[in-house]
């Protein structure tokens, strides 16, 4: 059954006059259970305002979004049984009075009321074990515990209803690097054990290229690229995309890049949105809006002239 799939979704974030066109016509898909799709962007591309529409904290401005079949609306309160999201492991993510069992037992308490004390026990017990920790970190508050402890308790919190889909946001950002891979080996273990499916958001490419099967690239609220992983890396097509993976050498980067680049509105104009700050821009740029081109199996570059040879020199 297909996971998500996402058609046209756009948010406009309105205040007073002033209107921030967060996403536009975002067309996405996880066509498989078990997969991984990961979500490149840098502060600001619109990630977060993506994963809280399918949660259903906001409802889109246009297009659609589908979740097991149905949108977040239709879905209602059933849908954080089947749709979990793990944040990056900063301050306020776990509650500092808490314990670590009472973290665990909220969402157990919240979503399945029908447990008992014993069940409830044992299923706190199953999920640090999925999480690498044991029965003694019960007790802990979370000033006891590393980065990467804390973290793998936000994720065994995001297991404790058994989802489907987990929506993962910026889930090692906070780590140090050798943790990081720690926590991503993690993750892996876990989709193979229990066949969940992850939308995985990052602002740097190497670490969703440890873990997606698909990605998608998003620059300032437009979707740039997409493709299988394995192709995008290889022949990275967009402009922005090679830009973004040349300043990715595999550890955590800045979440500014690119400060030069600054999209235009060129949706009523017909313009590329990119071509006052795209190094490969020509007259037709100027004038018409790019097309969706076809660079293989599954992968799409919003280009003019996307590059098809794989070569890293920028020209056409
Ligand atoms: N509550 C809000 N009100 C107004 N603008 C917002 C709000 N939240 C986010 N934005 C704007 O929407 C855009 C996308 O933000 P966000 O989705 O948080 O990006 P990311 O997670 O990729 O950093 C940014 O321009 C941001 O300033
Ligand atoms: S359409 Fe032109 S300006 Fe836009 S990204 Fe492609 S080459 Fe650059
Ligand atoms: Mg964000």
């Amino acid at each position: 059954m297909t996971v998500l799939e996402l058609q046209g979704l756009s948010y406009t974030f309105r205040q007073g006059r002033r209107a921030t066109r967060a996403l536009r016509q975002v067309d996405l898909s996880i066509a498989r259970e078990g997969e991984t799709l990961g979500l490149a962007g840098e502060s600001g591309s619109g990630k977060t305002t993506l994963l809280r529409l399918l949660l259903g904290f906001l409802a889109p401005t246009a297009g659609t979004i589908r979740i097991f079949g149905r949108s977040p609306q239709e879905w209602g309160p059933q849908l954080p049984r089947l749709v979990q999201m793990v944040v990056q492991d900063a301050q306020g993510a776990l509650d500092p009075r808490w314990t670590v069992q009472r973290s665990l037992e909220e969402p157990l308490l919240l979503h399945h009321r029908d447990l008992s004390r014993e069940d409830r026990k044992e299923r706190i017990l199953e999920l640090l074990e999925l999480v690498g920790l044991g029965p003694h970190h019960l007790p802990r508050f979370p000033h006891e515990l590393s980065g990467g402890q804390r973290q793998r308790i936000l994720i065994a919190r995001a297991l404790a209803v058994r989802p489907r889909l987990l929506l993962l946001d910026e889930p090692t950002s906070a780590l140090d690097v050798s943790v990081q891979a720690q926590i991503l080996n993690l993750l892996r273990d876990l989709q193979e054990r229990l066949g969940l499916s992850y939308l995985l958001v990052s602002h740097d490419l190497a670490v969703l290229r440890y873990l997606a099967h698909d990605v998608a690239v998003l620059y300032r609220g437009y979707l740039v690229e997409k493709g299988p992983a394995e192709s995008l890396y290889r022949e990275p097509s967009h402009p922005y995309t090679a830009l973004l993976l040349e300043s990715a050498p595999g550890v955590t980067k800045p979440d500014h890049l690119s400060p030069s680049w600054r999209p235009v509105d060129a949706s009523a104009s017909g313009a590329c949105p990119l071509h006052t700050s795209c190094p490969r821009a020509s007259a037709l740029c100027r004038e018409v809006n790019p097309p969706w081109q076809h660079m293989g199996e599954g992968h799409f570059a919003y280009c003019h002239f996307p590059r098809r040879d794989g070569s890293h020199e920028g020209s056409h």
